[in-house]
């Protein structure tokens, strides 16, 4: 593990929505580097930028075309120096987005590899011949939608895309490819970034024989929509292949050697699989992202959380939410009900073994914007009519009342949807105790004088059904969440001494004799004291 990471709290930033310094209406880096402060303020050790190099943007950036400079949307290399220097010179860590499952179709690699069979970069990417009776090579299906092959005409050959046909798949089989990220991964720790989120870690190497995946039976009659058609098979052949493990072996003695973390985006729900990614020596950490996916529901979360930590223990991150996925306070109902739940649950998170990441705008309580269909950006929306795509959630922060909510001087890329209102904005809620924000940074706060209760692996898990969940971590700290089940507060016996450090909201009580009342849709940290009991008189 890197030296910073544990005891660390991250967040992710959606650099096209964040903070936008010239007025074009996309975020950019010196728009980060100017809420630097905020985010120290706000209690964060690490920051995630998503990707933010030279790119057509057909996926926003995870289509790269320079995996070493910036895109002049976001800035320069230059700005981007700048705001790593800042970050540290704020005692907060870096970590870029690193893409390695594919490139643009504008890659110069892509580009010459197209230009000829026998081209030098030929072989940096998937070709294959049609099926015997024409056709793509399998029956692979590309997360966005329709097939994972495109034909190149001028070849006769098809070429693989797990995601758009603009983002070309890498061959990993292939050593040039590894030589090449390693050059990457070295320039980027030289710059002095602190590690890389790896976006679809868990992809990368296929099957050898590109084998058909299994068609599952199909339980639902129309599967229209992209995810329902994925979901239709069993991925076992083209995600999750064991072989991806010698890949992140062999990058982390580069990380190491620069006190970097290798953060994967492992999107594999079972514990046990995951945890295969995060033993030993391959990544350090991977996100948890069966931990976005429960319902408002004691048994699932406590079920899921529970067989995470067994598995992985520190080494997961836990996302509240993501650039991917809908908001905290959306999933768990939306509306007051919504953010109260999202601070609850983020409250139990923090507290587990690992590294806790909040998304731009959780610490808000922001619930996803409302948009209409006209203003679409996301490719997955743009290619499946009635998908809504993941818009919503890449709303832009929104900062301060007025127009363009402090976001920008201009038009933004993507509204911020119909239902953003003044009370959801940064400068609204700073200074308001009751808030999101306020009881947000509080949790940050609280966490980090705890901090040396909360770095080991060492927890118990306290109640194995009903609707609260607590935890117990290095004997000293209690943590419960009380999920509810329609019959009000929980009263909780705790030993009498112990202090309330945290409460997720004003409600929660703790009585001198150890009783907790804890509302439902709350969550508290409890100190148990250390203090020997000294004689009653
Ligand atoms: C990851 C990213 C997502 C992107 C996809 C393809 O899942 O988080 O935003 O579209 O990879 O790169």
């Amino acid at each position: 593990m890197p030296t910073w990471w544990s005891g660390a709290v991250g967040y992710e930033i959606y650099v096209r929505s964040f903070a936008d310094s010239t007025g074009d209406g996309v975020g950019d880096l010196p728009g980060i580097r100017s809420r630097l402060p905020y985010l120290v303020g706000l209690g964060v050790d690490a920051i995630w930028l998503t990707p933010f190099y030279p790119s057509p943007q057909a996926d926003h950036g995870y289509d790269v075309a320079d995996y070493l400079d910036v895109d002049p949307t976001f800035g320069t290399l230059a700005d981007l120096q700048a705001l790593i220097d800042e970050a540290h010179g704020l005692d907060l860590r870096v970590v870029i987005d690193l893409v390695p499952n594919h490139t643009s179709d504008r890659h110069p690699w892509f580009q010459d590899a197209r230009s000829a069979t026998d081209a030098e970069h030929r072989d940096f990417y998937v070709w294959k011949d049609p099926a015997p009776g024409g056709g793509p090579p399998n029956n692979w299906v590309s997360h966005f939608g329709g097939p994972a092959w495109t034909l190149d005409e001028a070849s006769g050959q098809y070429y693989m895309h797990l995601f758009l046909p603009e983002q070309p798949d890498l061959n990993w089989a292939n050593p040039a490819v590894h030589e090449a990220f390693e050059q990457v991964l070295t320039t980027w720790f030289e710059r002095g970034v602190d590690g890389v989120r790896i976006d679809v870690a868990h992809s990368l190497v296929e099957d050898p024989d590109f084998r058909d995946n299994p068609e599952l039976e199909q339980p639902f009659p129309e599967a229209t929509s992209t995810q329902l058609i994925f979901d239709r098979f069993a991925h076992i052949h083209d995600l999750d292949q064991d072989g991806v493990l010698d890949i992140y072996r062999s990058w982390r003695a580069l990380a190491d050697a620069h006190d970097a973390v290798l953060l994967g985006e492992v999107f594999v729900l079972d514990p046990v699989r995951l945890g295969r990614y995060l033993a030993g020596d391959g990544l350090h950490a991977g996100f948890c992202f069966a931990a976005l996916k429960v319902a408002w529901e004691a048994d699932e979360i406590r079920d899921t959380l529970q067989a995470h930590v067994a598995a992985s223990g520190d080494a997961l991150a836990w996302p509240l939410s993501s650039h991917d996925d809908p908001h905290a306070a959306t999933r768990f109902g939306g509306g007051p009900l919504g953010a109260e739940r999202s601070l609850a649950y983020f409250t139990l998170l923090a507290c587990l073994p690992g590294v806790p990441f909040l998304y731009q705008g959780d610490e808000l309580g922001l619930e996803d914007g409302v948009l209409d269909t006209a203003s679409a950006q996301d490719p997955i929306a743009l290619r499946n009519p009635g998908v809504a795509g993941r818009d919503p959630v890449r709303t832009p922060m929104p900062w301060q009342p007025g127009p363009g909510f402090g976001f920008t001087t201009g038009d933004p890329w993507l509204p911020f949807g119909t239902n953003r209102r003044d009370e959801h904005t940064m400068l609204a809620q700073s200074g308001d105790p009751a808030s999101p924000l306020e009881r947000t940074r509080e949790l940050l706060q609280v966490r980090r004088e705890l901090a040396e209760h909360l770095r080991s692996d060492d927890i118990t898990w306290l109640t194995d059904e009903g609707a609260v969940i607590a935890i117990e971590r290095g004997d000293e700290l209690v943590v419960a969440l009380h999920v509810g089940d329609g019959d009000g507060p929980a009263e909780i016996e705790l030993p009498a001494g112990c202090r309330l450090a945290y409460a997720s909201a004003a409600e929660v009580y703790l009585l001198d004799d150890g009783r907790l009342l804890l509302p439902e849709d709350t969550a508290a940290i409890v100190e148990l004291s250390t203090e020997p009991e000294g004689p009653r008189t």
